[in-house]
């Protein structure tokens, strides 16, 4: 089966994970040198760890937005950024936090796992950008520590976010995923609505996952080389 190029469909969705942004340096979460090989979720990325310990929680967070900040977008997230500028009928669903896709260009991003760049105070019910490095004043005015605005462990996502995702998913021909291992859900469960809805489907990653099965075709190699190839 030849691989698909990008000029043969109408409704191209890119479903993206941290493998997109290792050719920024940005580590991704498993697989050796994987975030959390280094650290526990238990201890910086869920509510509880907030709640125990909220200078800790931001002290990694801040050591995040350092290593993101130095980081720029990558040929990966330009082809896709330019696909879309191409072809309208184009969506971007991430499970990223770090905004590179917005920042190589991308438009309408859908961030299934929230933002690194973004606070909200769980009190006063505020969300917002924030762009701070280290995040400063760690307080809302009310007090209460400011929370990154991001789908941690144990957490729900945000409804709406999803239902966004959901329409998507069933309305595209072609699902293109790129860089993810697979094995977090409810996000890995997205790509099976493509797939019921008949598009043609794409993985792409250096190794093989365990939902590879379910693709039609598995382009093995760098995302921005991979991606490249289907233009
Ligand atoms: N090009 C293509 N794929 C790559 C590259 C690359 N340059 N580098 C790594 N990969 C692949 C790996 O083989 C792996 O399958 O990217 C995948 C990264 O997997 P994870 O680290 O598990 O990242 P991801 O799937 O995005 O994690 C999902 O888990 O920790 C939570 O909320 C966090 O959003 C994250 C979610």
């Amino acid at each position: 089966m030849s691989t698909p190029r990008f000029a043969d469909f109408q409704r191209i969705l890119f479903f993206t994970g941290a493998g997109l942004s290792a050719e920024s340096g940005i580590p991704t979460y498993r697989g050796s040198g994987g975030i959390w090989a280094e650290y526990d979720y238990e201890d910086y990325a869920c509510q509880r760890a907030f709640v125990r310990d909220p200078e800790k929680v931001w002290d990694f967070h801040d050591k995040r937005r350092a290593a993101v900040g130095a980081c720029e977008p990558n040929d990966g997230h330009r082809i896709i950024a330019e696909v879309q500028r191409e072809r309208a009928g184009t969506s971007v669903v991430t499970q990223n936090i770090d905004g590179l896709h917005q920042r190589s260009g991308a438009t309408g991003v859908v961030e299934l796992h929230g933002s690194l760049w973004r606070v909200r105070c769980d009190r006063e019910h505020i969300v917002r950008d924030d762009t701070s490095v280290p995040m400063s004043p760690r307080k809302c005015s009310c007090g209460a520590y400011w929370r990154p605005d991001i789908v941690w462990f144990e957490d729900a996502l945000d409804q709406r976010t999803l239902e966004r995702a959901h329409e998507l998913l069933a309305s595209c021909d072609l699902l293109v995923s790129v860089g993810t291992s697979g094995v977090v859900y409810p996000a890995a469960e997205l790509p099976r609505i493509a797939m019921r809805s008949g598009a043609t489907t794409v993985e792409i990653n250096l190794d093989d996952t365990p939902v590879s099965p379910l693709y039609q075709h598995r382009l093995r190699g760098t995302a921005s080389d991979m991606l490249a190839s289907m233009r």
